[in-house]
């Protein structure tokens, strides 16, 4: 149901980053409680801490896709403290994030890195959901378009070896309304995944047909909605309101009844 290498079965992907949040307890307990929601028209992924992933790929088999926040841009050897694309495979991982705002501001994560770490991961079968997204110094100057242009240009990576795999989950993510209360307003949430979508086609036209954009930041059951109702996006991820079991099934329920 949630197999990355195969097509997508669902409209909507619901991602959830926890960032450095959760416990043994949290992943036993979403998994149960989404596993009792019985719904099989949403894509689930989510994206513990990595000591939790191992339980996480058991607990939520046949209900969430798992997936690791970081990987690291080397295969192996002398790094110590981080973790490889055939690590993650080896325990069942079958996502992870790359260039999450908070991994670029706080530990320099640039867009040639996050060419590198979407290669090995594409190596590895694993889907990967490439985060994109402007400052407001950068929307305010006008420059959110040349921005996102650039950060997907880790995308050369891919298309200029072997590793070019068919699907792509890009997550627009405006820096400024990460973890802040703000939203981007859904029209302009929809303006930019439209662009995104020009720049695939243009640039990356073998990533058009597998492509999905979520759209990120502040997003909770409450202002879910009008996010999924905009053509251009085919879900979310979601940080915060990940963390409440009862707020991320509202958050669930809000996106089923979507038309
Ligand atoms: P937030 O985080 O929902 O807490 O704003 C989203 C993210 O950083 O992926």
């Amino acid at each position: 149901m949630h197999n990355y290498g195969s097509v997508y079965l669902s409209r909507y992907l619901i991602a959830a980053n926890w960032k450095m949040n959760g416990s043994p307890a949290l992943v036993r307990e979403m998994a149960l409680a989404l596993s009792l929601m019985k719904q099989a028209s949403l894509d689930l992924a989510i994206f513990p801490p990595f000591p939790f992933l191992s339980d996480a790929v058991k607990a939520f088999a046949g209900v969430a896709s798992v997936g690791a926040q970081h990987v690291s841009e080397y295969h192996e050897g002398a790094f110590t403290g981080e973790i490889s694309g055939s690590m993650l495979k080896a325990i069942g991982v079958t996502a992870a994030l790359v260039g999450h705002s908070e991994r670029r501001q706080l530990y320099g994560e640039t867009d040639a890195l996050a060419g590198q770490r979407l290669v090995n991961l594409a190596k590895q079968n694993i889907h990967p959901i490439l985060c994109v997204g402007e400052t407001l110094v950068q929307r305010e100057e006008a420059k959110v378009e040349s921005v996102i242009f650039n950060q997907l240009s880790a995308l050369d990576a891919l298309s200029d070896g072997n590793e070019c795999q068919t699907q792509l989950t890009i997550a627009y993510e405006p820096v400024w309304a990460i973890g802040t209360g703000q939203q981007a307003s859904p029209d302009q949430a929809n303006e930019v995944h439209e662009f995104i979508r020009r720049c695939i086609r243009k640039s990356y036209p073998s990533f058009e047909p597998g492509l999905r954009v979520l759209y990120g930041g502040s997003v909770k059951a409450d202002n879910v909605r009008p996010f999924l109702q905009q053509p251009s996006v085919d879900g979310v991820l979601v940080g915060g309101a990940s963390l409440s079991v009862d707020g991320f099934l509202a958050l669930c329920t809000e996106a089923l009844l979507v038309d």
